[in-house]
């Protein structure tokens, strides 16, 4: 982020922060969000902080918050507690209607009393996994500094091509792996920007997330991995 700031700065251009995977982490001495640029977190299922679906926007300024409210109700410029009160309102520009509900809202409030314990468990989690990954051949741990973050996912590259092998056989026997995430400039809709980008191209071909979410109990890491062994082996005895 120092270095993405130093760029921004020399372009006079501001940051706007993808931290949706990283509530609760630190930064420096700061809490990712309480850094000085825009932040934004996604609270969606499978997040450190979930409230089902939605997020939020850490603005820097009240000038910001004020746009960002716009932005999220259809660029009516008045509160609902102010429109409550008067026969009309105010649209002056862009909006959208993406505002979280309050039932998602009440739920990510009571995940908030919680989030100590979530990132508690979901750190010794990854530790577990870590330790049971160790000395399995083939696979390697997507590396975290989880004394400093709060670890969103678990992720392993899955080494000498058999990444999609060793997915589908996991999933057959019933472990919700996933890929976090296919290389975004691979995608059809950024072909016009495309240009090869070969060490993300040979990265996004080996990772695979295994499940991870704060109510998984070592004892199921420990099985998840076994099964890992066991898909790796079947493969090296093809
Ligand atoms: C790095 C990153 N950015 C953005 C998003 C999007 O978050 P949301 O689905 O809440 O819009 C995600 C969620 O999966 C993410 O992991």
């Amino acid at each position: 982020m120092r270095a993405v700031s130093v760029q921004a700065r020399a372009r006079r251009s501001g940051v706007v922060e993808d931290a949706a995977q990283a509530f609760g982490s630190w930064q420096g001495e700061r809490r990712v969000g309480a850094t000085g640029v825009v932040t934004c977190f996604s609270f969606g299922p499978i997040k450190n902080l979930t409230c089902g679906l939605g997020g939020a926007i850490v603005p820097r300024t009240p000038l910001e918050a004020d746009i960002c409210r716009r932005l999220r109700g259809l660029g009516i410029v008045e509160s609902a507690a102010q429109r409550a009160e008067v026969t009309t309102y105010t649209i002056d520009g862009f909006g959208m209607r993406v505002q979280m509900s309050p039932l998602n809202a009440a739920v990510g409030l009571v995940q908030l009393v919680h989030f100590a314990e979530a990132e508690t468990r979901r750190r010794a989690l990854w530790r577990a996994y870590a330790a049971a990954l160790d000395g399995i051949d083939g696979v390697s741990l997507v590396d975290a500094d989880v004394d400093r973050t709060v670890p969103a996912l678990c992720a392993v590259r899955v080494l000498d091509g058999r990444r999609d092998r060793v997915f589908h056989t996991l999933l057959e026997r019933g472990i919700g792996v996933g890929v976090h995430y296919p290389p975004n400039h691979t995608q059809p809709a950024f072909a016009a920007w495309h240009r090869p980008l070969p060490v993300t191209e040979h990265l996004g071909g080996q990772i695979m997330t295994l499940p991870f979410h704060q109510h998984l109990t070592e004892a199921a890491a420990e099985h998840i991995t076994g099964e890992l062994r066991a898909a790796l082996a079947a493969e090296t005895d093809r």
